[in-house]
């Protein structure tokens, strides 16, 4: 398994793969890796020769007031997760947004010189996640994918600027791995919605596909911040996925109407000290708010339980 912290040697790497006639699948994360992450990877396995994952907490995604700097890393712990699955390569940048500023400072440049391009089989020890430094230098980015209707609703409206920074970093990764398949997970439903969007609207040459979303054995949605989640609050969160199945159960025998199915999960969560930051049933594809259940659509939902933030959704088919 190949460790790259520099962009151009990652792009180097994929050209040599492509020149070999390898086809490449990549999986984007933030790293602190779960079995949902897990899930991702096996998947591309299956879609092309070689998997590239990248392991990245990018500050542009985070507000000031959000969790960048508490963000779960542990980089070495996610190499060892990878080991089994014999993926190719791992792409941590230490500088994604602004290759000089990383350039000057000297404990990274450092890092660099000593820990680039070793293998991690063969014997990189430099496996500290470093993007926690990079934060302050995003602001000396001025280019940011918008997509533009996509961005606005549900995860959009409470967080304003996530999308834009999951569009612009991802078209980063794009440009810099060059992948022919990307692999996304459900859990993020908008995400993978807009993903799919930008890379139709700006001709990008990638197929994206999305993996179903992983849950724990007591239903609870896998998230690198549940590790946040004290034991009694994790108690409280599991009545989301107690009210997505009473949701399905309810669809089945034939409540349609979107304001009943979601004040059944509204009442849910409240009952279990839960703060809702929205419920909404939308159409698949532009996540635009249906009032019934006429069409494929999906419930998503986010709430809060303590300081933690969670999100979670179900696909539902009419009958
Ligand atoms: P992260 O939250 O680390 O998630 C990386 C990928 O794993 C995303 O595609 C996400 O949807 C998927 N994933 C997470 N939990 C999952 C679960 N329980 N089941 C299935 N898939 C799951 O999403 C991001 O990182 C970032 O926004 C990123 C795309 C990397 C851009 O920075």
């Amino acid at each position: 398994m190949e460790l790259f912290h520099d962009k151009e040697d990652m792009r180097k790497w994929s050209r040599a793969m492509k020149r070999a006639g390898k086809k490449i699948a990549f999986v984007p994360t933030m790293g602190s890796l779960h079995a949902g992450h897990l899930h991702l990877v096996e998947r591309a396995k299956l879609e092309a020769d070689v998997v590239v994952v990248s392991i990245y907490v990018n500050p542009s995604q985070f507000a000031p007031n959000e969790d960048f700097g508490s963000y779960p890393r542990d980089l070495r712990g996610d190499l060892d997760k990878l080991q089994p699955f014999c993926v190719d390569a791992v792409f941590n940048p230490y500088d994604l947004y602004v290759r000089d500023a990383g350039q000057n400072d000297s404990e990274l440049s450092e890092r660099k010189a000593s820990s680039q391009q070793k293998a991690v089989n063969e014997g990189a020890d430099d496996t500290r996640d470093l993007t926690s430094k990079r934060q302050r230098y995003t602001h000396e980015h001025e280019t940011w994918i918008r997509v533009e209707k996509l961005e606005l609703p549900l995860c959009g409206k409470s967080r304003p600027g996530f999308f834009r920074g999951v569009a612009t970093v991802v078209t980063k990764f794009f440009h810099i791995v060059e992948p022919d398949v990307a692999i996304f997970g459900k859990k993020d439903y908008q995400q993978w919605r807009l993903v799919c969007r930008m890379v139709r609207d700006l001709d990008f040459d990638i197929k994206i596909i999305g993996c179903e979303l992983i849950r724990e054995e007591d239903g609870l949605a896998m998230s690198s911040r549940n590790t946040y989640l004290s034991s009694a609050e994790r108690l409280q969160a599991l009545s989301i996925s107690r009210s997505l199945k009473k949701v399905k159960e309810a669809v089945l025998n034939g409540t349609l109407d979107a304001s009943s199915l979601v004040e059944l999960v509204k009442q849910e969560i409240i009952h279990a000290s839960g703060i809702v930051d929205y419920i909404e049933i939308c159409e698949r594809d532009s996540l635009q708010p249906l009032q019934f259940i006429n069409c494929p659509a999906v419930i998503c939902i986010a709430a809060w339980f303590a300081r933690v933030r969670l999100i979670d959704n179900l696909e539902l088919e009419p009958p």
